[in-house]
């Protein structure tokens, strides 16, 4: 058995993205390991929020990780901002990172490209994320593709803290799925699908209903071909669409591929709604029913219990290898 540690950011609404690259993969792990499942609500701060908007997101993306099937008997379901440990390791990893190693993530210079100011919480993310998963000596990182470079920095963190200090982190692995990593906007292939996107037609958010999945599927951009075939380097809308219809019915890219041989685009997308709003639709009942029941902040304070007791161990060893007085 291993542990899995991950987090989602509660700064917008979850996207088909976040439940193809990471949500859907929780839930798996959970029977078979040792699972923290986080929101990550000191990381959404990094970006201004307004506070009544934050506390919305953060209970609809604790309600929609119990949704997808996330048991709290089974995995640990927490706010990151209730465990301080977060916090406190965040700031020690800080102090062992380099700025040249933060200035060169790419989601920060993605996110601050263009800005006048940028808050300093953006720059040093990567190592509140490191601290993230050390704390609980996750094994296991499941992540969409874009989190690879993060999880890159953490390996390096905790390989130079053991170094320094001796060893105390187990250096984690990133577990990727091999399609799905990365799902892509509807409107333009060469970027991800995000929910910063200020066009709402490029992502499909999780809680959408039906209507709107199937008017955004139908004007999800495609080419000018005919033929239902996955081929991401000359075809990637076509194959985007293909990776989300293998993931949300389960089937292998080959197969949907030989299901629409022979078969135009229109009829393609249309199956593809069908299949989406058949993925999604469950959820979003038991999305609705988990916000009305108000066992919500029951499961997050059981999740933080649990978290806070491993997170504790942890930081206590770390403060004694550094050289911090214990009283
Ligand atoms: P966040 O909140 O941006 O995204 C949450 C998860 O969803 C994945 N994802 C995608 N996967 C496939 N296609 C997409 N278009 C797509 N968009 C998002 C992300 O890769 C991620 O797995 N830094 C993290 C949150 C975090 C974290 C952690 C993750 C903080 N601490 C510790 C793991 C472990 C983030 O911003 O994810």
């Amino acid at each position: 058995m291993k542990r899995v540690l991950s987090g989602i950011q509660p700064s917008g609404q979850l996207t088909l993205g976040n439940y193809i690259g990471a949500l859907r993969n929780f839930v798996k792990l959970q029977n078979e390991h040792q699972c923290y499942f986080m929101i990550v609500d000191l990381h959404a701060v990094t970006v201004p929020q307004e506070p009544a908007a934050l506390k919305e997101q953060t209970e609809s993306v604790a309600a929609l990780y119990m949704a997808c099937g996330i048991d709290p008997a089974k995995a640990s379901v927490f706010l990151q901002s209730t465990v301080k440990e977060h916090a406190e390791l965040g700031w020690l990893l800080t102090t062992l990172t380099y700025i040249g190693e933060l200035e060169r993530m790419t989601q920060f210079k993605d996110k601050s490209a263009g800005k006048e100011s940028v808050g300093a919480g953006l720059f040093t993310y990567p190592s509140l994320m490191a601290a993230d998963i050390l704390l609980y000596n996750a094994d296991l990182v499941p992540v969409g593709e874009d989190q690879k470079q993060h999880l890159e920095l953490t390996r390096d963190l905790a390989a130079r803290f053991n170094h320094r200090y001796g060893d105390t982190f187990t250096i984690p692995e990133p577990f990727i799925p091999e399609v799905g990593a990365r799902i892509m906007s509807l409107d333009d292939a060469s970027k991800k699908m995000s929910k910063s996107n200020p066009n709402p037609g490029s992502f499909i958010a999780m809680l959408d209903e039906p209507s709107v999945i199937r008017k955004k599927l139908s004007r999800a951009v495609t080419d000018s071909g005919r033929e239902v075939k996955f081929d991401p380097k000359n075809k990637p809308e076509v194959s985007n669409l293909m990776g989300i219809y293998s993931q949300c019915a389960d089937m292998t890219v080959a197969e949907v591929e030989a299901r629409y041989e022979g078969q135009g685009y229109g009829a393609f997308k249309k199956d593809l709604a069908e299949v989406v709003v058949a993925a999604l639709e469950p959820i979003q009942q038991r999305y609705r029913e988990i916000r009305e029941s108000g066992e919500l902040y029951d499961v997050l304070r059981k999740g933080a219990a649990e978290a806070s007791e491993l997170a504790g161990e942890t930081i206590k060893q770390v403060k004694e290898r550094m050289g911090f007085v214990l009283l």
